[in-house]
């Protein structure tokens, strides 16, 4: 069942958004070589705790901290650690998930570590334009693998590949709700979309294969290969005439 939100819970749901959106703003500046996302971890904590919420990750199905941090070749659910410090010319995705009077928010951003080569710039745009145009096709009456079927064209024409081991998700009062939101599929199939829908759009895309590989902790999850993944994340409100971006930063609107 795919819950439809009330006008009091999207209000709720706006202020959760609110927050993880201003925690990817507020980290921002604290990304350089020499820091381990160990302390980028406990930064988003202190920054998400003293706003009144809770950091979702943080004890979910036994996550340990309290955001995702995933460098280079790691696709997703990356553990923060003091082990891993960055170095100029890295990728890091921050994933933020806040809990906030009873609804979850979650968004999140591939940063760039000081000089990126090109090739790596450019699997970060083209990511960011498949999450922006899986966006774009959201709408009532629309159907769920329209979002898929646009992100899976614009990276096949880069011939980069789409992850489907991990998807999209329904959200709200709980971290993941239905629908699933695979990001590849065929125009026309899936759940229909309604207003008062909340869902995540986030695909992750890779240089090299969509295969996936979880380490002995549990939760890393790498590229078979070794190339690079890169990910972008928002949560979606389906509105009467199409779409609000829930977790939008000001640095964004200028997109959409
Ligand atoms: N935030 C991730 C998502 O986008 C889920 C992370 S689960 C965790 O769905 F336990 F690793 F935090
Ligand atoms: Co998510
Ligand atoms: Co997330």
């Amino acid at each position: 069942m795919i819950s439809i939100k009330s006008s009091r819970e999207i209000e709720l749901m706006r202020k959760t958004c609110s927050l993880a959106s201003q925690t990817l703003v507020y980290i921002e500046p604290f990304i350089k070589e020499g820091v381990s996302t160990q302390y980028l971890n406990e930064l988003c904590h202190e920054f998400i705790t003293k706003n009144g919420a809770y950091p979702s990750p943080l004890n979910y199905r036994g996550f340990p901290k309290s955001v995702c941090t995933s460098p280079n070749d790691v696709i997703c659910h990356g553990i923060p650690s003091e082990d891993v410090i960055l170095q100029d010319g890295d990728l890091l995705n921050i994933d933020v998930t806040t809990y906030l009077n009873k609804f979850h928010g979650d968004t999140n951003k591939t940063f760039l570590v000081g000089n990126v080569s090109d090739e790596h710039k450019k699997l970060v745009d083209v990511t960011y334009q498949c999450m922006r145009e899986g966006i774009k096709q959201v709408r009532p009456g629309g159907n769920i693998g329209d979002i898929g079927a646009v992100i899976q064209e614009i990276a096949h024409s880069h011939g980069y590949s789409v992850v489907e081991d991990y998807c999209g998700h329904g959200i709200g009062r709980e971290f993941h709700e239905e629908p699933q939101v695979v990001h590849v599929g065929k125009k026309g199939t899936g759940p229909k979309m309604k207003p008062g829908m909340t869902f995540t759009i986030e695909p992750m895309i890779n240089m090299g294969n969509k295969h996936t590989e979880l380490l002995d902790d549990d939760w890393t999850v790498v590229t078979t290969d070794g190339q690079w993944s890169a990910q972008f994340e928002h949560t979606i409100l389906v509105t009467d005439d199409g779409f609000e971006i829930l977790t939008i930063r000001p640095d964004e609107q200028v997109n959409f």
